[in-house]
């Protein structure tokens, strides 16, 4: 399924730390530009900067959509509630945070009160994000949540149940390589949701299905 976004070279052009974004050559790097950043006004008020947690050389790349109170305090993605159901159900799939995740979020700042992040603050972060991929290179990503979805698509919209298991093409607009991606629910809603964990559970089942796939013919090529 190509739902892959129209390349636009001129898309970042814009934004205050462009430059700098597009030179970094690592994710520390990337992390220290972010943490420096201080225009938008969510980047002001949190407590640490969300960047990444699990192996940096993992092939699974995990991405949701911003901190919330917990991560904030510690400074480590979904480490609370919705992050204990993420890991449980990674794991019933053979996932484990420290061995063979690296997880992420769209916007790296805590949202006051936990509001989902504005249009305008997910924009803005799309270039970290752009290139926190391209510099981790993964085998495929996993987006929790439509907020997830539309940004990796750059679409305003998406239908969340139109894309579950589906094996959508995402190409990347630093590196222009394409990475096979999995869209699933947002954990925090099957917190709420408990009816829906088996359609969780099954998301995720695919998703595994399809990253053995991936890793096969990766190992096919060398
Ligand atoms: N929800 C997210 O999208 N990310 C987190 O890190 C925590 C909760």
């Amino acid at each position: 399924m190509n739902l892959s976004k129209k390349y636009d070279p001129t898309l970042f052009k814009n934004h205050p730390n462009y430059e700098k974004i597009q030179a970094c050559q690592s994710l520390l790097e990337l992390k220290n530009i972010l943490y420096a950043d201080k225009n938008l006004e969510i980047a002001k008020k949190v407590k640490n900067l969300v960047f990444s947690d699990g192996d940096e050389k993992a092939s699974l790349m995990i991405i949701g959509e911003a901190p919330g109170k917990n991560e904030d305090e510690s400074g480590t993605p979904f480490c609370g509630k919705a992050g204990n159901l993420l890991n449980e159900f990674l794991a019933k799939v053979n996932f484990e945070r420290e061995k063979n995740i690296y997880i992420t979020n769209v916007v790296n700042w805590r949202p006051e009160d936990n509001r989902p992040p504005f249009d305008d603050e997910i924009e803005y972060c799309l270039p970290y994000l752009e290139k926190h991929i391209a510099l981790k290179m993964p085998k495929m990503i996993l987006a929790l949540g439509a907020t997830s979805g539309k940004a990796l698509l750059m679409q305003k919209k998406i239908v969340l149940n139109d894309l579950r298991k589906k094996n959508i093409v995402y190409k990347n607009y630093f590196s222009r390589q394409e990475i096979p991606l999995i869209i699933t629910f947002h954990p925090a809603y099957i917190v709420r949701r408990t009816d829906l964990k088996n359609d969780f559970l099954d998301d995720l089942k695919f998703m595994e299905q399809q990253f053995r796939h991936v890793l096969k013919k990766v190992h096919e090529c060398v």
